[in-house]
């Protein structure tokens, strides 16, 4: 924290004021259980009427600048040539600096274009962490995934400053064990999504791409997380402190074969792009963008989110914007430390990560207790999480389950959205929700689909223990909502 206080406490000190704002409602304990039970236990299909804290995800929905929103009142709207595609497609050169530039309407259409071209069947894509929809695509396209975390990178808690590190000595030996004909790309993941939001260090970028130039295998960096991995680079890495945001952006990027990036996440709105180094790899993908996403001057992107993304990925560029995240992770994450709460360790970009094999340690994974816990939560709070568990996996051919590294729940913080009063209502309820874990049982499936059951499943309690948490709630907050 660059501001301190007279009292010592540490604040994360929002550098930004509230100009425009939403009602929020909290509707009552015995309405919550009605939503969620009509929700099939699943966050997803809530409505965002019945939710107080939507803590789901960071994606789409930050909170946008006054620069950002007057800059979509200027967008020119043409389907072909659109002055406002060329100031985006020069901003992303000049930050970027990858030169040959690709829209797309999301993060997953970049991905669909990238695996279409690249991954064909029986092909290997190695990557620090996969993501859902990264990995989705690799497969789809017949490839297979493998991940080369390092190790600390899985272990829940941990004082190791950049979990998202890939390991060289693996990538290596997969290098020279089998060989690099079937590995069409390595994929770099920053602020790596999956295992806490957790940094690639600035070594450990340069040292994989210097690994992969060596062997001749072409590199792609998802920067759907950068600005995330970059504010940590800047204050965890000591060789970095005098560097500025800009700088090290370059020094990370101008290197990778491919950059895609979710500017749901980067670039504060909502779209896409991937940008690439070598023209020769450009037009090889050139083509599916009108085929799939939209003419190469909109990419299946509203113009008016064009000009917002432009402005957003200058405003990424600064410290005291993108430090807002993180901040409010960090103390989030230190708060429930204190009050013994399983998290994630060290705070990461995106969100606060419980763990909730620690937190409901008499539930085994066929239990999905991930998604038992994000449940009870909503259910004693109205507060919106997502399960990144073994819900979030799919079942084998034969049926068996997959069960998940780590049950994760995670409360993204979207920037700028939430204040710090409503991050410590969170941190309270989740604290009774800890005294109180021994009342939470699991959930099975009654409706579950073969694909992304995630997303649409429907479970049910295994027993009443909803009923037993919500007569807890009456009994120790009253009349509280
Ligand atoms: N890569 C990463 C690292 C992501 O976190 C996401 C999305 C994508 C790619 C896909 O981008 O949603 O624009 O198609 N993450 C969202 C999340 C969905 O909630 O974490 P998209």
């Amino acid at each position: 924290m660059k501001i301190k206080m007279f009292s010592g406490e540490k604040l994360p000190l929002e550098m930004h004021k509230v100009r425009i704002v939403q009602k929020l409602n909290l509707i009552p304990i015995e309405e919550r259980k009605k939503a969620i039970e009509e929700a099939g236990f699943n966050t997803f299909l809530l409505r965002n009427r019945d939710v107080f804290l939507d803590m789901l995800t960071d994606s789409g929905v930050n909170a946008m600048s006054d620069n950002q929103l007057a800059s979509m009142m200027i967008a020119d709207d043409a389907y072909a040539g659109s002055e406002t595609y060329y100031k985006f497609e020069e901003k992303l050169r000049e930050i970027l600096t990858l030169q040959y530039i690709l829209p797309a309407h999301q993060g997953r259409a970049c991905e669909n274009i990238i695996n279409q071209v690249y991954v064909k069947q029986g092909d290997i894509v190695p990557m620090n962490f996969h993501f859902t929809t990264s990995k989705s695509h690799v497969t789809i396209n017949g490839g297979s995934v493998i991940e080369l975390l390092t190790e600390e990178g899985l272990k829940v808690n941990s004082d190791h400053p950049f979990k998202g590190n890939l390991d060289l000595v693996k990538l290596e030996n997969f290098f020279k064990s089998n060989g690099t004909a079937n590995v069409p790309y390595v994929r770099v993941e920053a602020g790596t999504n999956l295992i806490g939001g957790q940094p690639i260090s600035l070594d450990n970028f340069k040292n994989t791409i210097a690994l992969c130039k060596k062997y001749n295998v072409r590199t792609v960096l998802d920067a759907s997380l950068l600005q995330d991995n970059l504010y940590f680079i800047k204050t965890r890495d000591e060789s970095a402190k005098n560097k500025t945001i800009r700088d090290l952006t370059k020094e990370i990027c101008s290197e990778f074969d491919i950059i895609y990036f979710s500017a749901r996440k980067f670039g504060f709105a909502r779209g896409g792009a991937i940008c690439v180094k070598d023209e020769k790899e450009y037009l090889k993908m050139k083509t599916l963008v009108p085929l799939y996403e939209g003419f190469l001057t909109y990419g299946g992107m509203s113009v008016r989110e064009i000009e917002a993304i432009t402005v957003g990925l200058d405003e990424s560029m600064d410290e005291d914007i993108i430090s807002q995240g993180p901040q409010f992770i960090e103390y989030m994450v230190n708060e429930l430390v204190k009050a013994n709460i399983p998290v994630v360790t060290p705070a990461g970009g995106l969100g606060c990560h419980l763990n909730a094999k620690g937190f409901l340690p008499h539930l085994g994974s066929k239990d999905y207790p991930a998604g038992a816990l994000v449940s009870a939560l909503y259910l004693i709070s109205g507060v919106r999480g997502m399960e990144r568990g073994t819900l979030s996996e799919q079942r084998n051919p034969d049926g068996s389950e997959v069960y998940a590294e780590m049950e994760l729940v995670r409360l993204a913080l979207p920037r700028r959205v939430f204040t710090l009063s409503q991050i410590k209502y969170a941190i309270d309820r989740i604290v009774w929700l800890h005294k109180n874990k021994d009342l939470i049982g699991g959930l099975e499936f009654y409706d579950e689909p073969a694909i992304l059951r995630f997303f649409f499943g429907r479970l049910k309690p295994v027993n009443n223990w909803p009923e037993k948490l919500l007569k807890k709630f009456k009994e120790d907050f009253k009349d509280s909502l």
